[in-house]
């Protein structure tokens, strides 16, 4: 079925808005930029001195896979937050690469890769704050185990570390993966906060192509299932509260959501800001299946989306949760709406 899916409802977990449909290739560590490298950082960045290591005025958080939707967000609310509290360091495997974060005031971007836990030492020395922003590979977990023993031996003081909402799931492709993470990081022996994501509303922008197309837009879940997601800059001014005042948070696992929707919700919200008549369309799993196989996502990502969709279609507490508390109680901030989410991004969908 051509039209099975548009390409956002790919996105659960892989990839959000336009993003969605990208693949996420595991990296092999040999093939990875920082292994090929000198230790060195590639921008106009410098490894910590010495005095900012052990006394500088501000302590130092770091966003170690800053180059992504969720890094860039935290990277975004921390330098338009909090910048006179911190000093922002952004660690990404490309720093050539890194053009969102570079707009960004008040940041040093600086290479860092996972899959190079002795790079990383050297390059947490004098960190006080760490976000691990997990990647979407398959050995993400253990580049997250790498990220998390370099912390240790680098002396960070607090890990914030990206989960998922069925992180107890362990049965699930994600759960699994994302137990073991929180396992590791809660077990190292470092103040640390979880930070728990469900299926990101940034993933809405990959309906936009058939919503401009035929009007309709397709993911493999019923129109009046409810579930709670996130926008990414929800997220993002979530994560940077934490990292600047980390020890209010020690020890805490939060679930960051946004709102509570349904698809037909997205739809009749679209055509009330389009004004013109917007639907949902349910298609089957195995439809899907092949639909996200074809735009080149891995099989076992395409999978565990799928299970995602299926405990979303299910109701389950881990894709529909009751309380949506944490975002305001940890930001003192009201969360963003589905209207107003749509509304920022309006112009996509015309
Ligand atoms: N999409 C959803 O609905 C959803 C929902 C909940 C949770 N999540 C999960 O949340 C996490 C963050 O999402 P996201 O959208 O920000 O992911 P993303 O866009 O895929 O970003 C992941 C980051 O990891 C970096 N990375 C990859 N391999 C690395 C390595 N070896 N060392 C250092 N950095 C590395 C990437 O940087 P470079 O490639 O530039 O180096 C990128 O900046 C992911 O695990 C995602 O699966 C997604």
């Amino acid at each position: 079925m051509g039209q099975c899916c548009s390409s956002g409802s790919g996105g659960g977990e892989s990839g959000a808005a336009e993003g969605a449909n990208k693949a996420e290739t595991p990296a092999p560590q040999s093939s990875d930029p920082a292994q090929q490298t000198e230790e060195t950082p590639a921008t106009e960045n410098e490894q910590p001195k010495e005095s900012e290591q052990s006394g500088g005025a501000k302590p130092v958080v770091f966003v170690l896979g800053a180059s992504g939707s969720i890094g860039v967000a935290t990277v975004q609310s921390l330098s338009s937050k909090f910048a006179e509290k911190v000093e922002i360091r952004a660690g990404v495997r490309n720093p050539d690469k890194a053009d969102k974060l570079k707009e960004i005031s008040g940041v040093t971007i600086v290479q860092a890769s996972m899959a190079d836990k002795d790079g990383l030492v050297t390059t947490l020395a004098g960190v006080s704050s760490l976000y691990i922003v997990v990647p979407g590979s398959e050995n993400r977990a253990e580049l997250a185990g790498l990220a998390v023993d370099a912390a240790k031996e680098a002396g960070v003081k607090h890990i914030v570390s990206v989960s998922v909402s069925g992180a107890d799931l362990k049965d699930t492709i994600f759960g699994g993966q994302f137990n073991e993470i929180e396992s590791k990081v809660s077990g190292i022996g470092i103040p640390f906060t979880l930070v728990r994501l469900p299926y990101f509303m940034d993933n809405y922008l990959g309906f936009a192509s058939t919503v401009k197309e035929n009007g309709q837009f397709y993911a493999p879940l019923s129109g009046d299932k409810a579930f709670t997601p996130v926008t990414t800059s929800d997220a993002g001014v979530a994560a940077a509260t934490i990292l600047v005042d980390p020890s209010k948070h020690e020890g805490k696992t939060y679930n960051i959501v946004s709102c509570r929707n349904t698809m037909d919700d997205i739809a009749s919200t679209l055509s009330t800001l389009l004004e013109k008549e917007i639907t949902f369309v349910k298609v089957e799993p195995s439809d899907a299946k092949q639909t996200f196989l074809g735009f080149g996502m891995p099989e076992w990502q395409v999978d565990g989306v799928l299970e995602l969709f299926k405990l979303m279609e299910e109701g389950s507490p881990k894709t529909n949760q009751e309380d949506l508390g944490d975002y305001k109680n940890i930001t003192g901030e009201d969360p963003t709406s589905l209207k107003d989410f749509l509304t920022n991004f309006k112009a996509a969908f015309e």
